[in-house]
């Protein structure tokens, strides 16, 4: 099989163990006692997640655990559930009520903290906003938002009278919110003017009126007056969000929902050109979110928990909003970017708020080791107990650096696997008992059977590169493709009939743990961000000079992977550095800034095979090593190649 190798060397014998003062104050506490627990979680799954289940609020209880018709999971069957209830209300009419449960800080510097008391009353408003605009049960609500306190207050507004929220990522353009309306048939957007990025405006809904002048079924907009830059309002369709909520009362009963109705969907890249919408449903994703960061985040009420990621990303969908305060934690949110107005912002705020719980991905820590070490040595970060780190492989080097640097070489550091589609961690340390190695998001969380098997189906044996394969069904997974359940089956289900696949290369080492070694689909993971080849391609194609395109992706010393694209142009238009950096500015205006390509080189032709599809693994060994060693008979103008390695200056692994 053909994978895509890590670019770092593993030193398997470096073992972190978690310290005695960790281990003896947390819940899983010993490498025994997660032993026993994983093992009898496997044995008895439904047994496991029930418990876990009923310390959430139920309206009414479930009758079965599961139901399991591969590849269609039901959990909790018959159970009632509101989300929004379980994240706010319970909290807010307990000891919690003045707890705050989001300190939010914008990138200007302006603060503002919300009690979970106060969080009850602008949901409890929000959710009667949405209902006074004729938003009903499973109607979907699409939100593009900065990262403001209401972007929670609307998704959980959305949970609370069970309609789908569709948060699409403020960083995407106008096209990804057309392709997500036209998917998923929403009718109103709740946006905001702006969010501060860098010191500047980045404008917000300019980009939603360019989306609506492409697609007119949307009958509301909502915005939210963030930055104060100047905006078209339409008055019959637009409304700000300060005068909705002013007409309605602060309380709202919280209705309980089948467990399986519908939560949210979020769109994520495949190997297809356009993102596909990964549907998620209520009592089981709430259950997989809140046990998780019980356990590995080891979550208490006197924590501060800061998650640094986006509501527009799974991450902060499943460990900003709905995981923490499934908890009653207290968060901290921010607005802006890492390094504004320095490389010190984050420090700085840790320092500040007392932040004891850190969650971010290694391509900001490789960003932060490149500015330099006097950022984190200015601030005091002894408050600082227990460092997470998703979304990529995270190198030793970080590794290590983060365990040093940030956290003193006190703190255990959890390396979370898990996806879009898996809803909540499925792979990680547990805190206080299992001995870290750098670079390896080490065993399964309970209830989570995780195996490695080569192409045959057979189980790798430890250090044998396969694909990485869940087992057994769990409450947070994927229910469906929204609208194409037939593409969920063949995506997920086929490679190994009853087992979910997860799109990653991964191997064992002799103790057992996972080394995830990247995508085995053509996904790219771009700083942490899922992106496809084919996305990229297809946007490269719709510019009017680009006759073909292909996309890959190489290694990065920051991002991870860089995007790489080799673009065929139409007759008549001439190759240009002006016309690549226009190429480059035309992904970025129909994707989003992060998907526009590193390098772009122009091609005359594309290696293809005999039968036309595009070889972009000897695009991919070409950009590498500046050469192509691998099979190249099938190729069916090798002149190509020849021509393009004159072009190519070799990007070897870091
Ligand atoms: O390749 C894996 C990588 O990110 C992919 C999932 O991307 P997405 O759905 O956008 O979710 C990202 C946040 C959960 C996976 O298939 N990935 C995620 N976390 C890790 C990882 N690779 C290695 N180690 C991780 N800790």
């Amino acid at each position: 099989m053909s994978t895509q190798k890590s670019s770092f060397n593993h030193n398997q014998d470096v073992v972190h163990k978690p310290s005695k003062t960790f281990s003896s104050k947390a819940r899983i506490s010993s490498m025994a006692a997660y032993k026993k627990l994983y093992k009898q979680s496997i044995e008895q799954p439904e047994k496991f997640w029930a418990r876990e289940a009923e310390e959430l609020v139920w309206q009414k209880p479930w009758s079965k655990v599961l139901d399991w018709k591969a590849p269609n999971a039901k959990w909790f069957e018959g159970g009632k559930i509101n989300v929004c209830e379980n994240c706010v209300d319970r909290h807010a009419v307990g000891p919690r009520k003045n707890k705050a449960a989001i300190i939010w800080e914008g990138e200007p510097g302006d603060k503002r903290v919300i009690t979970y008391g106060q969080l009850q009353k602008d949901v409890c408003r929000f959710a009667n906003v949405l209902q006074k605009n004729g938003v009903k049960a499973k109607d979907r609500v699409l939100i593009y938002m900065p990262m403001v306190p209401e972007a929670a207050v609307a998704m959980l507004a959305c949970a609370r009278i069970g309609a789908v929220h569709n948060v699409v990522f403020g960083g995407f353009a106008a096209e990804a919110i057309v392709d997500r309306l036209q998917d998923s048939g929403a009718s109103i957007i709740i946006t905001a003017d702006g969010g501060w990025r860098r010191g500047k405006v980045v404008a917000l809904k300019p980009v939603v009126d360019e989306a609506l002048a492409r697609y007119d079924q949307v009958s509301r907009v909502i915005v939210l007056k963030r930055c104060g830059n100047e905006i078209a309002m339409d008055a019959a369709r637009d409304a700000w969000w300060h005068d909705e909520v002013a007409t309605v009362p602060s309380k709202h009963v919280a209705k309980g929902f089948d467990s399986e109705h519908p939560l949210f969907v979020l769109y994520t890249s495949g190997s297809t050109g356009k993102p596909k919408g990964i549907l998620h449903t209520s009592g089981g994703y709430l259950t997989g979110t809140y046990s998780t960061c019980k356990y590995i985040f080891d979550m208490r009420d006197d924590d501060v928990y800061w998650c640094t990621a986006d509501v527009g990303w799974i991450t902060g969908h499943s460990y900003i909003v709905y995981g923490p305060l499934a908890n009653g934690a207290t968060q901290v949110m921010y607005e802006g970017a890492p390094n504004a107005p320095d490389f010190g912002r984050f420090w700085k705020m840790v320092e500040e708020y007392g932040v004891t719980i850190f969650y971010t991905a290694p391509t900001a820590i490789r960003a932060f080791i490149k500015a330099g070490d006097q950022f984190p040595n200015a601030y005091d970060l002894s408050s600082l107990r227990l460092l997470g780190s998703v979304g990529e492989p995270i190198n030793p080097e970080a590794w290590n650096w983060y365990h040093q640097k940030i956290g003193g070489g006190r703190c255990p550091i959890v390396d979370t696997w898990w996806q879009t589609e898996t809803g909540a961690i499925l792979i990680s340390p547990l805190p206080g008992a299992t001995p870290c190695k750098p670079g390896t998001a080490t065993l399964p969380f309970f209830g989570v059977d995780a195996v490695i098997l080569d192409d045959a189906g057979k189980k790798c044996k430890a250090g044998q590169d396969g694909r990485l394969v869940i087992r057994k069904p769990w409450p947070s997974m994927i229910r469906s493709i929204y609208g194409d359940k037939e593409r969920y089956k063949s995506t997920y289900w086929s490679d190994y009939p009853g087992f979910y696949t997860a799109g990653d290369g991964a191997r064992r080492d002799k103790d057992g743990n996972f080394w995830i070694i990247g995508r085995l689909d053509d996904v790219l993971n771009v700083s942490g961000h899922r992106l496809g080849t084919a996305e990229i391609e297809s946007a490269l194609v719709s510019h009017p000079a680009v006759a073909e395109a292909a996309v890959i992706g190489r290694p990065d010393e920051m991002k991870g992977q860089a995007v790489a694209a080799f673009v065929t142009l139409k007759a008549g238009f001439e190759e240009s550095e002006a016309l690549c950096a226009e190429l480059r500015n035309h992904v970025g205006k129909v994707i989003g800034a992060i998907a526009k390509p590193d390098d772009l080189y122009f091609a005359p032709g594309l290696p293809k095979t005999r039968s036309g599809k595009i070889m972009r693994r000897l695009l991919k060994e070409l950009v590498c090593t500046g050469k192509v060693t691998g099979n190249v008979t099938t190729l069916e103008d090798p002149s190509i190649i020849e021509n393009l390695q004159r072009k190519i200056a070799p990007h070897p692994a870091p």
